[in-house]
């Protein structure tokens, strides 16, 4: 199959919009921007569609989608908000959506089995991204998306990101440049609680922990692995991975490298104060935020440069630790994963 790419700047963005809303409605499956990643896109309520996301991305049917929703208006088609809920739920949505904070709700009959791996909730979010939220409203009918990758694999925050995943098996990708977050969404899971409301995070990501603890007790879900029904199985150890190994350690000294082999560092800031830079010869050295944009740089470059340092040929790469805090959470959880399978 060829893929075509349609750049969805302003004079085509009408193409654009046209021609994923056509394939939308005829059951294909596309690649469309979004400000975290890029999602591949299918007809949330048609069976057969979102069996094709799966067949295309290699994904096991226990790993259910996110369903994005054009307009607040639309979320009774896909979900229902618990009346113990509803209170914190109009605040966060009010606070962050459209954006990148996918919340957990019980699901109504529209949504086939497939979308949820069977639950009797659904993952829901409103993108804020300009492209997908007119493809949305073109389309104007719930899209689920998981991230363009195949399965276990670094997610796309380029459309040359999304061709090198999966270019020959889609018939379209929209181009709608560079992701702002460049990291996925974050998802909660809300419960009443007895003074505060309780958000459960089942998946770091742009929103912070910091931000969501003006809403609620904030709790992060401890790491669920495959052999569970697992409560968001982003949650599966080995997620994000790059082809080559990756490897994560303490402090810079337990790093023992092998002779004959390339290592490549994936560095935070090339700072030679964090012990890494000065620690090996490196036959490639990358950082995540070469300018001053520290953790929210960091975060849009993660997977690109984890996608250069994987296309180079080398041994394996040796991750610097960035730290642990605000959106430094959610690129420490992406970076865990993508080392546990070293
Ligand atoms: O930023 C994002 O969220 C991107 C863009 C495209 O929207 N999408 C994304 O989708 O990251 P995906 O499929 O790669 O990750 C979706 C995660 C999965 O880990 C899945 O387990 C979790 O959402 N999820 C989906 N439905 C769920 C549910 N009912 N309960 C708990 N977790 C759920
Ligand atoms: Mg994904």
């Amino acid at each position: 199959m060829e893929t075509r790419i349609i750049a969805a700047e302003d004079e085509n963005m009408k193409e654009a919009v046209a021609a994923a809303s056509e394939l939308l409605g005829r059951g294909e499956v596309v690649a469309l921007p979004t400000e975290t990643v890029y999602g591949l896109g299918a007809d949330a309520t048609d069976p057969a569609a979102v069996a094709k996301v799966f067949e295309i991305k290699e994904r096991p049917a226990f790993d259910p989608l996110i369903v994005h929703i054009a307009s607040v208006k639309d979320l009774h088609q896909v979900a229902t908000v618990p009346e113990e809920i509803d209170k914190v739920f109009q605040k966060l949505i009010s606070a962050f959506w459209p954006g990148p904070l996918t919340i957990v709700l019980p699901r109504t009959e529209a949504i086939p089995d497939l979308v949820t791996s069977g639950l009797d909730t659904v993952a829901v979010r409103q993108s804020g991204h300009r492209v997908f939220r007119g493809i949305g409203r073109g389309f104007g009918k719930p899209i689920a998306a998981p991230s363009a990758n195949r399965f276990g694999r670094i997610s796309p925050t380029s459309a040359a990101a999304v061709m090198k995943e999966l270019g020959g098996r889609i018939p379209l990708i929209v181009d709608g440049g560079a992701c702002r977050d460049g990291l996925e969404s974050t998802i909660v899971r809300l419960e009443a609680g007895e003074k505060r409301p309780i958000i459960h995070v089942l998946r770091p990501g742009p929103v912070t922990k910091k931000e969501l603890q003006n809403f609620g007790r904030v709790v992060v879900a401890k790491k669920r692995l495959i052999d569970e029904q697992p409560e968001a199985p982003g949650q599966l150890a080995s997620h994000y991975a790059p082809r080559t190994p990756l490897l994560m350690f303490d402090k810079p000294e337990d790093f023992q490298p092998e002779p004959w082999k390339r290592y490549g560092l994936m560095s935070y800031k090339c700072d030679p104060k964090a012990g890494y830079t000065g620690a090996h010869e490196w036959a490639m050295v990358e950082s995540l935020s070469p300018g001053s944009g520290k953790l929210a740089e960091a975060a849009v470059r993660l997977f690109h440069v984890m996608r250069t340092l994987d296309e180079a040929g080398l041994d394996a790469i040796v991750a610097e630790p960035v730290s642990d805090t605000g959106l430094g959470q959610a690129i420490m959880d992406r970076l865990r994963r993508a080392a546990s399978n070293a």
